[in-house]
């Protein structure tokens, strides 16, 4: 399991840390990350780059799990940080983020969401429409205030585990479409303006990726239009930003690569590409959210009840489900998990894990081995890091779990758990009555 392991009580342990304990301490469902995987992680991109002798960031795409703490993690460790939403920009600024390191992403920004950008001096704003293109002109002009940006692009190429397509025509809610003129008319939209300075292009071909091809392509795709717009306008591009979905190893069906193996590969096409066109090779941004956070994350939850479906399934509940990881009921995300507290012991037995909500499609994983359950064994369920607390909902009103981090035999509490004080925080009572007729 990584760097989790098992110790010497044949507990699984978390960072150094028993699970066991773990639950005791903080209660369940709990997400533990063991940040020395983090970290480990992110030097494995940044360090690629760093051998490479090409000028990077790694972004952090923080839609995977944001809290304060990870962004300040993710400081420590060098990374930048990609921002989604005026949430994730306050929350990495509240964790004292360098705000030159917050790049902006969204298809949709706001106003406000805009403003609050240009206020907090952000990095970089990664353009994605024409209304964008007009309302960041307006805006930039009316403060006077300059700013970096990016043009994202939709190449045509989308990928998805280990195939990938290539389309003429990008079916996408996001981006400039690259291959029907969209991108060269925002392109020409954006030169020469005294306050948003283009820096190159942008595209994220889509996530749990294991194919490097699929990159490749992408990047050789990019490059060549920085060429065309060179050769036209003597435009340089300083930045080619080629977005996550590096993919990680959930089950054994799944076979990343090392970071390494995408990112050189990347880096080669890019170089291939630009050496066609006499260009200087550009900084290379990339956006990985899940290979950054996903392993490193595992859910210890609370086993209760169970219900024998005769020759059929073995239901083992536990006190979380898809309010906690909504992927299996969403996207049919399958995950492994061990009972932590009898992790030497035999699997003789073939459970399908449930939640607790009121939903028959509440099933974490179908069809798992374990050994003999208990009420009150502890369940991890591992690669939990990644899109779990963060599109975490209180459906029936269940209050979201606790967050902890763990490493080196050490842990802290990072997100407290949500009481159900927490739950009604933000509901009024009733004011308006019925209307009486006398
Ligand atoms: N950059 C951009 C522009 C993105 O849209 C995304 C993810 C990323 C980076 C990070 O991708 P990653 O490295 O994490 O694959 N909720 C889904 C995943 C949605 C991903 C959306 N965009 C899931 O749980 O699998």
């Amino acid at each position: 399991y990584g760097t989790q392991n098992i110790n010497d009580n044949g507990h699984l342990s978390i960072g150094q840390v028993d699970a066991i304990d773990l639950a005791k301490t903080y209660g369940t469902p709990l997400f533990v990350y063991d940040t020395a995987l983090f970290r480990e992680r992110a030097q494995g991109f940044i360090n690629t780059f760093k051998n490479a002798g090409v000028k990077a960031q790694v972004a952090y795409a923080s839609k995977a799990f944001s809290s304060v703490a990870i962004y300040q993690l993710a400081a420590e460790e060098g990374l930048s940080v990609d921002v989604v939403s005026g949430g994730e920009l306050y929350t990495a600024l509240k964790a004292g983020f360098p705000s030159e390191r917050i790049h902006f992403h969204g298809n949709n920004k706001s106003l406000d969401e805009l403003n609050f950008a240009f206020d907090s001096k952000i990095g970089c704003i990664v353009i994605d429409n024409f209304y964008e293109i007009d309302a960041l002109k307006k805006l930039s002009e009316a403060r006077q205030q300059r700013m970096h940006v990016l043009i994202r692009v939709t190449p045509g190429v989308e990928a998805h585990t280990h195939d990938f397509i290539t389309t003429g025509q990008a079916d996408s809610k996001f981006g400039f479409d690259l291959n029907n003129g969209q991108a060269d008319r925002a392109f020409k939209q954006l030169q020469n303006h005294p306050y948003l300075e283009l820096q190159g292009m942008h595209c994220h071909i889509g996530s749990q990726i294991f194919d490097t091809a699929a990159f490749s392509l992408a990047a050789k795709k990019l490059s060549d239009k920085m060429g065309e717009w060179h050769k036209e306008s003597g435009f340089i591009s300083q930045v080619l930003n080629l977005g996550g979905g590096f993919g990680i190893r959930y089950t054994e069906e799944d076979t990343p690569l090392q970071p390494a193996v995408y990112v050189d590969d990347m880096i080669k096409a890019v170089q291939q590409e630009i050496a066609a066109f006499s260009l200087p090779m550009p900084e290379i941004w990339i956006e990985p959210g899940r290979s950054l956070v996903g392993d490193a994350g595992t859910t210890l939850y609370t086993v209760g009840s169970q219900k024998v479906v005769p020759n059929t399934r073995n239901y083992l509940a536990v006190d979380g489900g898809m309010s906690d990881n909504i992927r299996p009921a969403l996207y049919e995300a399958k995950y492994e998990a061990v009972i932590a507290n009898k992790i030497n012991d035999k699997l003789v037995n073939t459970y399908t894990i449930a939640g607790k909500l009121c939903e028959s499609g509440d099933k974490l994983i179908e069809d798992i081995a374990l050994p003999e359950a208990e009420t009150g064994d502890v369940l991890a369920v591992f690669c939990t890091g990644a899109y779990g607390y963060s599109m975490a909902s209180n459906y029936n009103r269940i209050p979201r779990p606790a967050v902890v981090f763990a490493e080196n035999g050490m842990h802290q509490l990072v997100v407290k758990r949500e009481s159900y004080e927490d739950l009604v925080k933000l509901d009024l009572p009733l004011t308006i009555r019925k209307e009486v007729n006398r």
